[in-house]
């Protein structure tokens, strides 16, 4: 729990941008964020990814589907350049950027059920046992990602931390609000696109557990 000050503090480090750039969403404490009025009107489809790293992933799928809208929240000040540049260097229309910690603020940014999909692939793995309440999925991470997103919509997620990935999937087994859209889980995700990131791991040999979970 955060105290009053604390929170005042974040809101106040994530409403500063870390550079001009005009594919920045401003956040704004007082008002939250509707997607359609970031983008053209002809999208309505609308694609959150969390710890977007470089932006390959949403970059490939931005250009593969130009009428669906994707919000990356990133942290990283270098990572959201380069994808800038990205962005930039194929024109894209359909990427909008949020320099925020999303597990500073998640739920109180958007408007209820923006999103057709939420993405988080390969967060921060916390090891430690002592360190795993700041695993981005736990139970209380399940009822904002419910909240933000449509009705029979879709929450991806990708670890190569075999630890992540077990508690991951007790940790939906114990929810209501989600069920697998298939498989709990999969080791190879086919017809979606690779990070540099996610490559590396792959040439390690390293196991990844991909999970796709359907809100209900
Ligand atoms: C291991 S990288 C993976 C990047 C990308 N998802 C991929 O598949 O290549 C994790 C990324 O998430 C970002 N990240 C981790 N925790 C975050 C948080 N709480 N808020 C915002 N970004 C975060 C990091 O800055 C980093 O760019």
């Amino acid at each position: 729990m955060r105290d009053r000050e604390t929170i005042d503090k974040l809101w106040g480090i994530a409403s500063r941008l870390p550079f001009e750039s005009k594919y920045f969403i401003e956040l704004n404490r007082e008002i939250k964020i509707i997607p359609s009025d970031y983008f053209e009107k002809e999208i309505q489809h609308f694609v959150l990814e969390l710890g977007s790293g470089w932006g390959e992933v949403a970059i490939e799928l931005a250009r593969k589907n130009p009428n669906t809208g994707y919000i990356l929240m990133e942290k990283n000040r270098d990572r959201l350049q380069v994808t800038v540049r990205e962005i930039e260097k194929y024109k894209l229309k359909n990427i909008r950027l949020i320099c925020c910690n999303f597990n500073w603020f998640l739920k109180e940014l958007f408007l209820e059920e923006s999103f057709h999909k939420i993405i988080l692939n390969f967060p921060d793995p916390w090891p430690k046992k002592k360190h795993w309440h700041n695993r981005t999925v736990n139970a209380e991470f399940i009822p904002v990602i419910y909240s933000l997103l449509q009705s029979k919509c879709i929450f991806l997620f990708a670890t190569d931390h075999g630890g992540y990935g077990r508690f991951a999937i007790r940790t939906f087994r114990k929810s209501v609000l989600f069920k697998p859209s298939g498989s709990e889980y999969i080791f190879i995700r086919k017809e979606f696109p690779i990070s540099k990131f996610e490559k590396e791991k792959q040439s390690a040999n390293k196991t990844i557990y991909y999970l796709e979970r359907e809100k209900q």
